[in-house]
């Protein structure tokens, strides 16, 4: 073989080489921006979320509990549980069984890392579901941090609970039920008339308004 051909043909395997290696990189590129869309997708919720995450402060959360008078054998469902913060004292503060249900597949995520880092794991669920297609009939209290109207969509669900269940609201009443109790306090823990939150209850079945 000539010095020439030889040449050639080194240059033709390189080149060849080169082209099979920018192939790969580009499959790779490929493939990772798939798993990449794959996962956002994952993340996002099935459809959007009637209401946005913004937490009930913790002090809200042990009024909500302490009115809705938990006790040992309950079952406290919260409806949009964000990052769980109400199943998770129910399990902590009164050893209930407690479920939260999210359509967020991130607060889900945050919920069981709040679940887990408070070791209730054999208490509390987390789902991620949309409320508006649950049965309730298991609940004996139900927690609620949404905004009115999705409260008045609710009430066909909420209106087959158990008699006796309760059911507490952060801030939102429920048009054409009428309240046992209504109480306002700050996010310090103390009650006061003009505070920025307000907690409303109900038991079933419910007084119309
Ligand atoms: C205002 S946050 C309340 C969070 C928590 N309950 C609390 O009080 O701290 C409302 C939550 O409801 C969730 N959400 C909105 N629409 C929903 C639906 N249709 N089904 C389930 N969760 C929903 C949101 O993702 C959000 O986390």
């Amino acid at each position: 073989m000539t010095m020439t051909k030889l040449k050639t043909r080194l240059l033709a395997g390189l080149t060849a080489a080169l082209l099979l290696s920018a192939a790969s990189i580009y499959v790779a590129e490929a493939q990772a921006q798939t798993a990449k869309a794959a996962a956002e997708k994952k993340k996002a919720p099935k459809r959007e979320p009637d209401v946005i995450f913004v937490p009930t402060p913790q002090a809200v959360v042990d009024k909500m509990l302490e009115m809705a008078e938990v006790k040992k054998g309950d079952v406290v469902y919260d409806l949009g549980c964000g990052d769980g913060r109400i199943v998770v004292t129910a399990a902590k503060k009164f050893g209930v069984k407690a479920i939260g249900f999210d359509i967020n597949p991130v607060r889900v995520k945050e919920s069981l890392d709040n679940v887990k880092s408070n070791k209730v794991e054999h208490l509390v669920t987390i789902k991620e579901e949309d409320i508006f297609t649950l049965d309730l009939s298991e609940a004996s209290v139900v927690t609620l941090y949404l905004l009115p109207d999705l409260n008045v969509k609710l009430m066909p669900q909420l209106a087959k609970l158990k008699p006796g269940s309760r059911i507490v609201s952060h801030d939102f009443d429920m048009r054409g039920a009428k309240p046992v109790k209504t109480h306002r306090m700050n996010s310090n823990g103390n009650e006061d008339e003009s505070g920025e939150h307000t907690i409303y209850k109900w038991v079933v079945p419910w007084e119309k308004e």
